[in-house]
């Protein structure tokens, strides 16, 4: 990967890009993203409790979201990742959790309904409507009882536009647009909102 990627290639291959370039600064961040993912998922236990499942995170990055639900429950954690240079950080940062490295619309090394909960914080609105359909079918087909989003839900900080505007994310569809898709895809969908202006959308099996 190369900065010829970020500019010619195409949209995975520029995320990539930017996510390898960025992992040493989130390897460093990892335990102040782990304060703010503290509070949301003490509201998220309240709302679901997490004990006693097993959880699968995609698109783990340092694995910040994956170590702080993993705080709540003694089952098995696993974080996948498509950036190696994320996956190094987060098996420094998090000596005792399981990380792969693995391409989010590919799965395939997963089998059906094997893990309680599949869970995913700010990586589907990096992705169009068509990949993020692809990565939600492959997540609802890993959970067993839940799949979980952590992303942006309501007001979104100048800053973080900026640097979502550099990513060229498709953020601004993904909050007009994800509560219908998730209805799409399960019988019933929680919403547990957090006062930065994210939100856990929680889509329930079974
Ligand atoms: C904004 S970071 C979030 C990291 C972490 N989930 C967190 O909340 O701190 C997005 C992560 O998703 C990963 N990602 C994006 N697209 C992916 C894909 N198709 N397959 C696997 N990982 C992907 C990136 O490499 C990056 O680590």
């Amino acid at each position: 990967m190369s900065i010829f990627h970020y500019f010619f290639g195409n949209d995975k291959q520029r995320a990539k890009f930017v996510f390898n370039f960025i992992a040493p600064l989130y390897g460093k961040i990892d335990q102040a993203i782990q304060n703010d993912y503290a509070k949301i998922c003490k509201q998220l236990n309240a709302a679901i409790p997490l004990e006693g499942n097993s959880v699968l995170d995609i698109g783990t990055g340092t694995g910040g979201w994956l170590a702080s639900i993993g705080k709540y429950t003694q089952g098995e954690l696993v974080g996948v990742d498509f950036s190696t240079k994320m996956i190094h950080q987060a098996e420094k940062n998090h000596p005792g959790i399981k990380f792969i490295h693995s391409d989010a619309e590919n799965l395939d090394s997963f089998a059906d309904n094997s893990y309680d909960i599949v869970t995913a914080s700010f990586v589907l609105h990096g992705m169009k409507a068509p990949e993020r359909a692809i990565v939600m079918k492959e997540m609802k087909r890993i959970a067993r009882k839940y799949v979980m989003i952590q992303d942006f839900h309501k007001h979104t900080a100048p800053v973080i536009q900026f640097l979502e505007f550099m990513e060229r994310s498709d953020y601004k569809n993904f909050k007009k647009n994800f509560v219908a898709e998730m209805d799409s895809n399960f019988k019933e969908t929680k919403l547990v909102e957090s006062a930065s202006g994210n939100a856990v959308y929680v889509g329930l099996l079974g």
